[in-house]
Parts: structure tokens; C-alpha cells; sequence
């Protein structure tokens, strides 16, 4: 599934795809994201790291335009969040599944291809194709198994085949073959120009993404690919550069 297209900036530079600046959201005294800025480039997959409890998904939720922020702004293919504009150009899969249980495999499909306007049959054919559950468009949500309602949230957030992409450990619960599959995919749906960033708590899921991003305690700790990370730790092991780099880490860019 090739996402739509996105228009290049005037004179041929190719525009940050997403921009947080002194992203900031409290609950009471809590500080969940606590200053966070940064530039995602377009087409590239970026993991988002960190503790149970660190902001991730509540730093998904801001980008995504799903909360706002106490201070700061977040910007997505060149407009603040949150925006209906945006709506139709951002996927979504949420840490728990935002899936109807009453309702079939394909029903879900089909009211999430309504709200962002797919028409026809083939997107939803497509995206149950992409996460191999075709075999049970007709069962009820609440009788699939924990991975597969899972694999259903997924092909919900590809549906309208949206240009920038958020997936909340989207592997959760998804069994180790169909995991390598949902990469693949996701790595040619950003070789195809998808932006897609991607919280996940497996370090051989964070190889797989073009760059890292460390956060803990709401803040960005470190950024980088694998193997830079790894220098900066001094490990090969990336879980174990994940647990150096999990303190007060300068960020380099
Ligand atoms: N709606 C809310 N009200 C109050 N506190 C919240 C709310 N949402 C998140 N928090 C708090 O903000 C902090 C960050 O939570 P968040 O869900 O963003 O972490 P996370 O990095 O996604 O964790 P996990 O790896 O467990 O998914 C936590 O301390 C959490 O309790
Ligand atoms: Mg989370």
C-alpha cells in the first residue's frame, strides 16, 4: 500500500515531517513530557525508547494532536496540532486497542475507512491482507485472540494509507513471525515515504529502526542510530546502551 503522496517544499528541500518545540504536558506536578524538541525527517523510522512511565505514549498523544500540550507545539507535515486537516494524513495504533469488540473484523475496517473517507472494498482487503487476518473478516472483535486484535488495530491505523505514522508498541502480544512481517511492512511503507514513529520495549525491534530516540522521565535523553548510540554507551549490546543511556545523556542533534 503506497501512502499518499505528500508535496515537496518549494525549491526541492524536503521539510521535517514532524516538529516538537518545548513539548510539555503536566498531570497535577507530574511532568509526563517534560521539554521536548526535536525534527523527524520524512520516510525514516524512528523508535521511541524508554521505561514503563516515561511519556511515550503521552508524547505519541501530542503529536498526534490527541492532547494538548501545557507549553510547547507540535507540528505535523507543516501544520500545528491538533488539526482536522491532519486527521486523514495521520495513522494511529494505540497502546490499547481502540478496536470495536461488538462489532466484525470487517465492520471495524469499514467504519475506520468511513471516518477518514476510504471508499471501495480493496484498502480494507489491503490492509487485512498486510496483517494476514482476511480468514476472520466475518468474527466478532471480542472472540479474536489478544494478537490477533491487535494485528486488526493495526490494519485500522494503515487503512487511509496516511503519510505519517504512530505505532504504540504496535508488536505487543503478536507472535514472533508475524512480528518480522509487521516490520517488513513497516520499513517498506517507509521506503515508500511513510514517516512512522514506533514506541517499543524489544531491542531487536529498535535495530530495525532508522534512529533512536531515548526518553525517560519525560525528557529526551539521547537520539541516534543504533550503531551511534552503541558508540556513545561504549557497548555493542544495545539493551545494554539502552540502560547506560537511560540517565541524563546530552543529546548530540
Ligand atoms: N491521563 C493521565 N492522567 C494522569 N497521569 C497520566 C495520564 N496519562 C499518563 N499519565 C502519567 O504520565 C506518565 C507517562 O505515562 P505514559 O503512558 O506516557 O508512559 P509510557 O512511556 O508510554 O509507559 P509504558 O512503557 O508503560 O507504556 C506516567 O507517570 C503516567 O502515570
Ligand atoms: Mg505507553
Amino acid at each position: 500500500m503506497a501512502p499518499q503522496a505528500v508535496p515537496d517544499a518549494p525549491g526541492g528541500n524536503v521539510p521535517p515531517a514532524i516538529r516538537a518545540s518545548g513539548l510539555v504536558k503536566t498531570f497535577g506536578t507530574l511532568r509526563a513530557v517534560d521539554d521536548v524538541t526535536f525534527e523527524l525527517a520524512p520516510g525514516r523510522i524512528y523508535g521511541l525508547l524508554g521505561p514503563n512511565g516515561s511519556g511515550k505514549t503521552t508524547l505519541i498523544r501530542l503529536l498526534a494532536g490527541l492532547t494538548l500540550p501545557t507549553a510547547g507545539w507540535a507540528e505535523v507535515l507543516g501544520t500545528r496540532m491538533p488539526s482536522r486537516q491532519n486527521l486523514e494524513r495521520i495513522g494511529y495504533m494505540t497502546q490499547a486497542d481502540g478496536v470495536y469488540t461488538a462489532l466484525t473484523v470487517a465492520e471495524n475496517l469499514r467504519f475506520f475507512g468511513a471516518v477518514f473517507g476510504v471508499d471501495g472494498d480493496e484498502p480494507a482487503a489491503a490492509a487485512l491482507a498486510v496483517v494476514d487476518l482476511a480468514d476472520r473478516r466475518d468474527s466478532i472483535v471480542g472472540t479474536l485472540s489478544g494478537g490477533q486484535r491487535r494485528r486488526l488495530s493495526l490494519a485500522c491505523a494503515l487503512i487511509h494509507r496516511p503519510p505519517v505514522l504512530f505505532l504504540d508498541e504496535p508488536t505487543v502480544g503478536v507472535d514472533p513471525l508475524l512480528r518480522v512481517e509487521f516490520w517488513a511492512h513497516f520499513r517498506t511503507l517507509a521506503d515508500a515515504g511513510t514517516t512512522i514513529v514506533v514506541s517499543s520495549h524489544v531491542m531487536d525491534e529498535a535495530d530495525r529502526c532508522d534512529e533512536l530516540l531515548f526518553v525517560r522521565s519525560g525528557r529526551l535523553t539521547a537520539r541516534g542510530t543504533g550503531r551511534e548510540i552503541r558508540a556513545r554507551a561504549g557497548t555493542t549490546d544495545l539493551e545494554q546502551a539502552f540502560l547506560r543511556l537511560g540517565g541524563d545523556v546530552a543529546v548530540t542533534r
